[in-house]
């Protein structure tokens, strides 16, 4: 094969055809299994465009690109080492080194390749001690969340990150975090290190001690977050960033922060400097958001919701498929209804954001949902209510014991809320569209109460007492509300796999509202909380 210069090149024929085996490879190997096998060692395999597109940045930053000493620790049928083909003379990779866990996937990685100087093991990459000097690792590690590690391994394998990383992970943080920062060893110095990983990390807390990590053991240079409406992993549902980093301290003060499009062009692309890049900082919001600091946010004079609002998580039932009953269900199984409470449903089943009601303060919707929430004791209900009896008899074995209900008093009583919230805020959502928020406040004019699907928001009472003479300026409020942009709410929160955004009760209360000093001028902010 012909040497290019600067070996970034595509080489057709050859590497197309290898590369063609290789997705049949990957398409019958993922068919072989479930999904649930799949997630529980992180099978989603990178597509082959953005393969190359992290292979060819990595190739354009390293030292020397007609010597590059390739290792992934997690090479699946190895998708990255047939970008490295695609993208460069295989004279030019002096060495190719791969781990995969997985033995069906290994040994289909080594038949596919055979012949090519690389070194392949069936090997996990947590248990295997460094070996070789590499220049550029690049890879989509395994994304196992916490819940899924072994617990009797959890803490040798957050020791041993310690050890060699220098920082201590939290025990929340999924796989992919000890493989990041496990990877130093592999690296000689000078070395790079590109890293397709879920870009929750820049917000979440087990995030912090990974950003330690970044700032102060490497010189961190790059991160690239992909745009959720063009999801990188159809199957995985992952919304991903590319971190990149040189092994070594630089001199240099700034990261790049990019966002959307690609790698090589990206849509923004931003420098923030490392000193304003703490651990503990939301970097996602302090690359992608307005361009106040969340610090300044906060202190700011602009009023804020908990000036006008209580908020909290919705009711949590313990149980909603027992507990929760439609209005047609009730009356067939002749419950008496005087036990039950209007309750809203989850926002995938409304059609509106508006919630009217009634002449008895139950909302009006196709699908009416009612809250059992009887507090008799169990005799009179046996005495009086010999129906509603029965129908708590037939949830006693699968619901009584359950987490919820058999730490209550009685397992059937539901915690009581005698405020209604004037707004239902959704607090997890995905964003459709880039203009729209996420999340939506719903005004309820109705006396439904919310499951703990929402968040459920209470006037303060001078508030509460301005809309009793005022009831119009609801309708301002909401409206207002729902005007808010991606970015006013969404840097309040965090973002998970899969663009799911969410926003916490203590987060929503920081919610920047300025213009409710209009709506309510006459109101003195930071007023007392309603009576419970
Ligand atoms: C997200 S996939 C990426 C595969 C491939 N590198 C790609 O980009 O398409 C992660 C791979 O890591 C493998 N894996 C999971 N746990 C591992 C471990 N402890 N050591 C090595 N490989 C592991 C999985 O079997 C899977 O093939």
């Amino acid at each position: 094969m012909e040497k290019r210069e600067g070996g970034i090149e595509p080489i057709l024929g050859l590497n197309e055809a290898v590369e063609t085996s290789r997705l049949g490879l990957q398409k019958d190997l993922d068919g072989r299994k479930t999904l649930e096998e799949r997630r529980k060692l992180g099978q989603f395999a990178t597509p082959t465009a953005l393969a190359r597109e992290i292979v060819s940045f990595g190739l354009k930053h390293i030292d020397c690109p007609d010597d590059v000493r390739f290792f992934d620790p997690a090479f699946g049928t190895w998708a990255f080492y047939s970008a490295l083909l695609n993208l460069t003379d295989s004279r030019n990779v002096s060495a190719a080194t791969g781990l995969e866990i997985d033995p069906l996937f290994a040994k289909a990685a080594g038949k596919l390749f055979k012949g090519f100087n690389i070194t392949i093991l069936k090997a996990d990459f947590i248990q295997t001690e460094p070996f070789d000097n590499h220049n550029l690792i690049i890879c989509n590690p395994p994304y196992v969340r916490h819940h899924l590690i072994d617990p009797d391994k959890k803490i040798p394998l957050k020791l041993k990150t310690q050890q060699i990383s220098g920082v201590n992970l939290s025990g929340l943080a999924g796989l992919y975090c000890h493989f990041l920062l496990r990877s130093i060893q592999w690296m000689a110095d000078g070395a790079i290190a590109g890293w397709l990983i879920p870009s929750e990390f820049m917000d979440v807390n087990y995030g912090k001690a990974v950003k330690e990590f970044l700032l102060t053991k490497t010189d961190l240079f790059r991160i690239h977050r992909f745009d959720l409406n063009d999801l990188q992993f159809e199957d995985a549902l992952v919304s991903s960033a590319v971190v990149w980093f040189r092994k070594g301290l630089s001199n240099s003060e700034s990261v790049d922060f990019s966002f959307g499009d690609s790698l090589a062009a990206p849509k923004v692309i931003k420098k923030i400097n490392k000193a304003d890049l703490r651990p503990e900082a939301k970097w996602n919001r302090l690359s992608f958001g307005p361009p106040q600091s969340r610090d300044e946010n906060q202190n700011s004079s602009a009023p804020k919701l908990k000036d006008y609002f209580e908020v909290k998580r919705g009711i949590a039932t313990g149980a909603n498929d027992f507990f929760i009953l439609e209005e047609t269900r009730i009356h067939e199984l002749g419950l008496p209804i005087g036990f039950f409470r209007p309750i809203l449903p989850s926002v995938r089943f409304l059609k509106t954001l508006e919630i009217d009601s009634d002449d008895f303060g139950n909302p009006i919707l196709p699908k009416r949902l009612f809250l059992l929430d009887c507090h008799l004791s169990e005799g009179e209900i046996q005495k009086n209510h010999p129906r509603l009896w029965q129908y708590l008899e037939s949830g006693r074995q699968k619901v009584a014991n359950g987490y919820l209900c058999g730490r209550r008093k009685r397992w059937y009583f539901q915690e009581q809320r005698p405020e209604v919230p004037l707004f239902a805020f959704s607090y997890m959502g995905r964003q459709t569209d880039q203009t729209k928020s996420a999340f939506r406040f719903i005004l309820n004019n109705s006396k439904a109460i919310v499951s703990n699907s929402y968040l459920a928001l209470y006037p303060k009472r001078n508030l509460k007492d301005c809309l009793n003479r005022n009831p119009v300026l609801k309708k301002l409020i909401w409206k207002s509300l729902n005007d808010l942009t991606p970015e006013n709410i969404h840097p309040l929160g965090r973002v998970y796999g899969g663009g799911l955004n969410k926003v916490e009760p203590r987060e929503l209360l920081n919610l920047s509202v300025p213009f409710l000093k209009n709506i309510l001028p006459k109101i003195p902010i930071s007023s007392p909380a309603p009576p419970s």
